[in-house]
């Protein structure tokens, strides 16, 4: 029988589709109580994961556990884990209350259940209509209606804010932060940070099959990075001043103005004013979270080098996530954490300063649609 933890371990997690390496010695563990998200870009190897994780793919190496079992070993899985993957079908002439009721006999809940989740995911209304007429986002309810009826311990879902408009994440946001409020494990898969940043307090980072970050999401935002802008009369001169009374990290920019990280503003102007250099104007910024994000995983899209995969020999998963490394690619970093029984450790990400990230952009924002259209 599984262990009733709630917790999810991946364990050196690998599926080559052909010559395509869609999953590479991938590792982390998910807590009860807490929401992680799995945040990748497209083609990053989620959706591959979470198959493996719920017994749809075969690894070929490595382990995914829900309560210390594969999927396949649950015994009844409904009652274990939920899950909504991309693009699952329904039946289109079907009713969603139907839909339901063949799921709840199948894995043995009353009926009475189907009305509770229809009226949860905010269905009600729309319960007795054909799920071929749904939006995307009625489909997305639906699908995590299915997923809740057999009240499971673990929800697993893939991009459940595709389709979602604003006011159906917001829902989402609040549904899932009470579920693991109840002590339950939500694992929650995007790819766009700024879609599920409000709903999640862990995060997995993964690029190219590979884990980039791994950790909570505050330590993340902690790690970020701020700058100063300073517009001086002579730039380098200021830039002459400021290293040689050793004030932060300073880089002339193009426009004429120079950026110091790691200062601020006093120590800027004071040491400006020492060296007898006008200063016109400073600008704090922060680099955001998104653009932290994007430098982590655009080795992907610009085809370049991924900083390389460091093997941490005979180091279990910690308990605790791994904090971020600042430090740029060197030797393994050693996670904490006692042993529960496994061979290999996560590999901790690595996030960098954005704004020395070469060929930095902006990611586009994706279109929404409506969520509640159709009814
Ligand atoms: N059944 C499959 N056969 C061959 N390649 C696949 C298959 N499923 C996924 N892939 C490839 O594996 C990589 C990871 O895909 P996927 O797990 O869907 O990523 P994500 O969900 O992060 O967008 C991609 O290169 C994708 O084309
Ligand atoms: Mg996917």
């Amino acid at each position: 029988m599984h262990d009733g933890s709630g917790r999810i371990a991946v364990q050196n997690l690998t599926k080559q589709f052909g010559t395509v390496p869609a999953v590479q010695n991938l590792s982390f563990a998910v807590e009860p109580g807490s929401v992680t998200g799995f945040l990748g870009p497209n083609g990053a190897g989620k959706t591959t994961t979470l198959r493996m994780l719920l017994g749809l793919v075969t690894p070929t190496s490595g382990a995914a556990t829900i309560n210390g079992r594969p999927y396949t070993q649950l015994g009844n899985p409904a009652r274990v884990v939920g899950s909504v993957l991309e693009n699952e079908g329904f039946h289109a002439k079907r009713t969603a209350r139907n839909h339901l009721r063949v799921y709840a006999a199948a894995i043995g809940v009353p009926d009475q259940r189907v009305d509770e989740m229809l009226g949860l995911v905010g269905l009600a209304s729309a319960a007795d209509r054909p799920a071929g007429g749904y939006s995307l986002g009625m489909r997305q309810r639906l699908s995590l209606a299915t997923a809740l009826l057999g009240d499971p311990q673990v929800l697993v879902l893939d991009e459940p804010s595709n389709g979602l408009d604003p006011e159906g994440i917001a829902w989402l946001r609040g549904f899932l932060q009470s579920f693991a409020k109840q002590g339950r494990t939500v694992l929650v898969s995007s790819h766009l940070l700024s879609e599920v940043e409000q709903m999640i307090d862990q995060v997995v980072i993964v690029s190219a099959g590979m884990t980039r970050y791994y950790g909570p999401l505050e330590q993340l935002r902690a790690s970020q990075q701020s700058r100063v802008l300073v517009q001086p009369a002579d730039a380098n001169a200021l830039v002459t001043a400021l290293r040689e009374a050793g004030v932060g990290e300073v880089q002339p920019a193009h426009d004429g103005r120079v950026a110091v990280a790691n200062a601020n503003v006093q120590q800027i102007g004071d040491a400006a004013a020492k060296a007898g250099v006008a200063v016109y104007g400073m600008e704090e910024e922060k680099a955001d979270l998104e653009q932290l994000f994007f430098q982590m995983t655009s080795p992907q899209y610009a085809g370049g080098p991924l900083p390389p995969q460091q093997p941490v020999p005979q180091q279990p998963v910690p308990q605790q996530p791994v904090p971020p490394q600042q430090q740029p690619p060197g030797p393994p970093q050693q996670p904490p954490g006692p042993p529960p029984g496994f061979q290999q450790g996560p590999q901790p990400g690595q996030p960098q300063n954005p704004y020395q990230a070469p060929g930095y952009q902006q990611p586009g924002q994706q279109g929404q649609q409506g969520w509640g259209g159709g009814q």
